[in-house]
């Protein structure tokens, strides 16, 4: 199978609102929700794709002819690139009925674990998949991230067993899952946490807690005060809110402000290659998250359309760090990329 076949399998049966699009910067399927599209006119999930594209990287081939070394540590354990697929859920609504959450996590935790990284999973009402992704995720012996929705306190309260359960290395909330209608209309109302709340959070999963869905220097300093292990710098694919700044624009300004302070930093949207990796960690993350094109891999490939996938962006960031002089992430740096001006 190739990256080509995944595409032309994917197409047709990724339900009626996404495309499979040879690029997905978020244009064809623009305000569609349900759907894999995002809030508003749509236009944060375009601006995320497009802020990648406009940053380009310094070529410098004056350097040693030798293997790079993609592989990053993060938490006691080494992954094989400094990328993650990201959390979906409900896939069956956004994206057709080839799959539902439960399929969908076990394919993705078991593929991404088994080709040397890890992935999110999404969480949902339906208390069965938070319970299906902890069981991938224990039978990957914790080789995954299940990532909790701002529920009110007592819905937490069974999710830090299953995530407990699971065994897995991290834990992560998508906080900015405040701006989901379905949250909203829960009864008691789940949604925004305060410092304080997030604290006891970070206390209850008992492992690295990571806050996805920070846009501020402000907001990353109040992560920190709560105790997260890392951030997430997300605007969740522009599905939470409409006219918000790319990840892009923000990710150099959190990771200055952070910088010394231990907390480690992720970033996503529109992240859709190698490439794109290399400029995320040049701006000072640690590690890059991908979502929406892992579905279409899952789709249109299952197990072996993710390490293909996974395999792609990989060889794709080793030629970018080659093409740049640079042997190892660490060396990446600011330098070896142009900003708009
Ligand atoms: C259909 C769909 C469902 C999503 N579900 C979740 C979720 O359950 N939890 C979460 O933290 N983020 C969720 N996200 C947001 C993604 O994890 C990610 O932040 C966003 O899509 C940006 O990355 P991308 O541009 O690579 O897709 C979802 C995104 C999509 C498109």
């Amino acid at each position: 199978m190739t990256y080509q076949d995944i595409m032309e399998q994917a197409r047709g049966t990724m339900g009626a609102y996404c495309k499979v699009c040879p690029v997905c910067n978020g244009r064809a399927c623009k305000n569609q929700l349900p759907g894999p599209g995002a809030k508003g006119v749509g236009d944060t999930a375009m601006r995320n794709y497009e802020k990648w594209q406009e940053i380009r990287v310094n070529m410098d081939t004056i350097s040693e002819n030798r293997p790079v070394d993609t592989s990053l540590s993060l938490f006691g354990k080494t992954f094989r690139y400094p990328f993650f697929a990201g959390p979906v859920g409900a896939v069956n609504l956004h994206y057709g009925e080839k799959y539902n959450d439960m399929e969908y996590n076990q394919i993705l935790v078991k593929a991404c674990s088994e080709n040397g990284i890890a992935a999110f999973t999404g969480d949902g009402t339906n208390p069965a998949v938070m319970e299906a992704a902890s069981k991938a995720i224990a039978a990957e012996h914790g080789n995954g991230i299940p990532t909790i929705k701002p529920w009110n306190v007592d819905t937490l309260r069974e999710k830090y067993e299953l995530v407990k359960m699971s065994g897995s290395f991290a834990v992560a909330m998508d906080v900015d899952g405040a701006g989901l209608p379905f949250l909203k209309n829960l009864d008691p109302p789940a949604g925004s946490k305060t410092v304080e709340e997030l604290r006891v959070i970070a206390k209850a999963v008992g492992v690295p807690f990571i806050v996805k869905g920070v846009m501020t220097v402000r907001g990353a300093r109040k992560a920190q005060e709560a105790g997260a292990a890392a951030i997430v710098v997300s605007n969740h694919g522009g599905r939470v809110l409409d006219q918000c700044p790319a990840t892009a624009e923000v990710l150099g300004e959190i990771a200055d402000a952070m910088r010394g302070s231990g907390m480690k930093i992720f970033v996503d949207g529109g992240i859709r290659s190698g490439v794109d990796v290399l400029k995320a960690l040049a701006l000072g993350a640690d590690a890059a998250v991908i979502a929406r094109p892992f579905v279409t891999a899952v789709y249109g490939g299952a197990e072996e359309g993710v390490k293909i996938y996974i395999e792609k962006i990989g060889a794709e960031l080793a030629d970018a760090m080659e093409m740049c002089g640079v042997h190892d992430l660490k060396s990446i740096t600011r330098e070896m990329i142009r900003l708009p001006r």
